[in-house]
């Protein structure tokens, strides 16, 4: 088995994001899997779509390398926590390019960190998060599984963000005052938070103001 293959999940706008990323990573992207079964036998930017999620769900998977590429973040995790049990490996793609301190802990597991991102001293990143380029996680922060980073997005230091959160584009959780974001909770593009944010709720704005709640 080559060790350096890997399989991507997901066929979708962002695919192409992940091919780059995966062999900026050192990898050989050796085909996709789609979530429904539409498009087998299909290519999508010159790769191959080799199956459904449900094809791939009862193939022996020991050792086999795999990237999640949906934006969908529960499904990501379920589909996560299948692979693994069926033996896949789900290893962390980091850009050769971030700086990722020593003193920082980023879990070997699923989590995408793009390019010219940052990962300061005492920072966690756990299971599953992704970071799209650019993105700054500050020192004595923690991003607990599955959360999202868009491009630009500053966590600053001291600052806890549940499972699931989506930190918008260009936004900045400001040290020391936003402290805490809630699970499932959205931070819109360019947004400057100063409160803690609650579960499910949508801010956006400078400064961040509730917009609505998640259902
Ligand atoms: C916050 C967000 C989810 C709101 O989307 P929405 O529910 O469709 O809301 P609307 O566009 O209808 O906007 C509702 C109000 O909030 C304002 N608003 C929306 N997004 C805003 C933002 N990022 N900053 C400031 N105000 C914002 C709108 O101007 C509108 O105000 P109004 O009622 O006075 O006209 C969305 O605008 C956003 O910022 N998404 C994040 C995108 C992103 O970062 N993607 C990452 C890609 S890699």
């Amino acid at each position: 088995m080559n060790t350096n293959n890997i399989y991507l999940l997901g066929v979708g706008h962002a695919t192409p994001l992940f091919i780059e990323l995966a062999e900026a990573c050192g990898y050989h992207v050796a085909g996709l899997y789609h979530y429904n079964e539409d498009r087998t036998g299909e290519t999508d930017h010159g790769f191959p779509i080799l199956g459904s999620f449900a094809d791939l769900l009862r193939e022996d998977l020991t050792d086999k390398n795999f990237c999640l590429t949906m934006g969908d973040m529960a499904i990501k995790q379920s589909v996560s926590l299948n692979l693994i049990h069926r033996g896949g490996v789900i290893p962390s793609l980091i850009h050769p390019t971030a700086v990722i301190s020593r003193f920082a802990d980023v879990s070997p597991c699923g989590v995408l960190v793009d390019s010219y991102c940052e990962i300061d001293s005492n920072a966690t990143v756990e299971e599953g998060c992704v970071l799209r380029p650019h993105a700054m996680v500050s020192h004595d922060s923690h991003l607990f599984p599955y959360t999202f980073m868009g491009p630009k997005a500053y966590v600053g230091a001291y600052t806890d963000v549940e499972s699931k959160a989506f930190i918008g584009q260009c936004s900045v959780l400001v040290s020391g005052k936003a402290k805490h974001i809630g699970k499932d909770a959205l931070v819109g593009a360019g947004s400057v938070v100063v409160k803690p944010v609650s579960d499910k709720a949508i801010v956006a704005g400078n400064p961040a103001r509730i917009l609505k709640y998640k259902p």
